[in-house]
């Protein structure tokens, strides 16, 4: 057997596969044993009740999905004492992901979710249907300084900043993020996208934008996900279209220190055991043993990358 274990800051995950945030409920708990993740990633939750987003809230395309499900909430007091015991009673990290609306309720609801149970909080800085045209707090270097700044002083669990790939200097927000004191990234949340139906003449979201994930985001988030390794010392999560056990290795290879996976679990709900599985055999079939053996194959090769290099 590999040796799976990976370090996310003070954490120790037993292996480097968890879900996405919003992809991941109770309810799987019946088609596998939660305790074979590396972590538990939660919904993200806002800190009062919140409506989502105007039906149809998914669309599906050739190679991924569209979703605007604009974060529906049952708010602070419902996850602390309904939510946070129900899955803290599994053995792997729990990490709680939230939303604001400012800087200010961030920190107060990172304070009030700081409970016994919790092990790190994930800011979901980025995702694209919060805001008005999908602005989101990521986009801006000054606004996730702000919002990461203010959660540090409000709480001393280990804080992930989820970041946006619908920016276009990605290192820029992944520096801001750690010098206000993330203790790790998750790159990257959905890349905001549209869709029509030609027959009716209408927009295949309520919303009419939504986040594209799956397959289609993967290149995009490795991307983001590499240009992020690169910027900061804090470790990295990769995040978007990973479905198969190469696609892991891909993140890993690009420098990540964990993966979360999500809109493969819609299609197969056994894809985050089964890459446990199945990264166990191949790291044992390659003799590569280790997931940080993994992670610095590619950097023996950052010489020809950073003649390619964009950004
Ligand atoms: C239906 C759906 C709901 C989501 N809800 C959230 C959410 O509540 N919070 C969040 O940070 N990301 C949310 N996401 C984004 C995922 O966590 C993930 O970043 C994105 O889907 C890319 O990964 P994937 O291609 O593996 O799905 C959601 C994605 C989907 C498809």
């Amino acid at each position: 057997m590999a040796d799976l274990r990976t370090r996310i800051g003070s954490l120790e995950l037993q292996n480097p596969i968890m879900p996405a945030s919003g992809t991941f409920g109770i309810e799987m708990a019946d088609i596998f044993d939660f305790d074979l993740l590396g972590a538990l990633v939660l919904k993200t939750v806002t800190p009062h009740m919140r409506a989502g987003n105007p039906v149809p809230r998914v669309c599906e395309l050739p190679n991924g999905m569209l979703n605007s499900i604009g974060i529906p909430s049952k708010g602070g007091d419902y996850l602390v004492d309904r939510i946070i015991p129900q899955f803290s009673a599994f053995k792997p990290p729990l990490v709680v992901s939230i939303s604001a609306n400012s800087a200010e309720d961030f920190a107060k609801f990172a304070s009030r979710i700081s409970v016994a149970g919790v092990d790190a909080i994930e800011a979901n800085i980025s995702c694209p249907n919060i805001e008005d045209d999908g602005h989101a707090f990521a986009m801006s270097t000054t606004a996730t300084h702000k919002v990461i700044a203010a959660m540090r002083k409000a709480t001393d669990l280990p804080i992930w900043a989820k970041l946006s790939p619908n920016v276009g200097a990605p290192a820029d927000i992944a520096r801001a993020a750690e010098d206000a004191g993330a203790d790790a990234l998750v790159a990257t949340n959905t890349m905001l996208g549209m869709a029509i139906d030609v027959k009716s003449g209408k927009f295949k979201l309520g919303n009419v934008m939504g986040g594209l994930s799956g397959p289609a985001l993967k290149p995009i988030s490795l991307r983001v996900t590499y240009q992020c390794v690169r910027a900061v010392s804090i470790p990295v999560i990769g995040c978007g279209g990973i479905s198969t056990v190469d696609d892991v290795l891909e993140y890993l290879m690009a420098g990540a220190a964990a993966v979360q996976v999500g809109t493969a679990s819609f299609i197969h709900p056994m894809a985050m055991p089964d890459l446990i599985r199945g990264l166990d055999e191949r790291l044992d079939a390659e003799g590569w043993e280790t997931v940080s053996r993994v992670n610095g194959m590619l950097a023996q090769r950052r010489e020809a990358a950073n003649v390619l290099e964009y950004a």
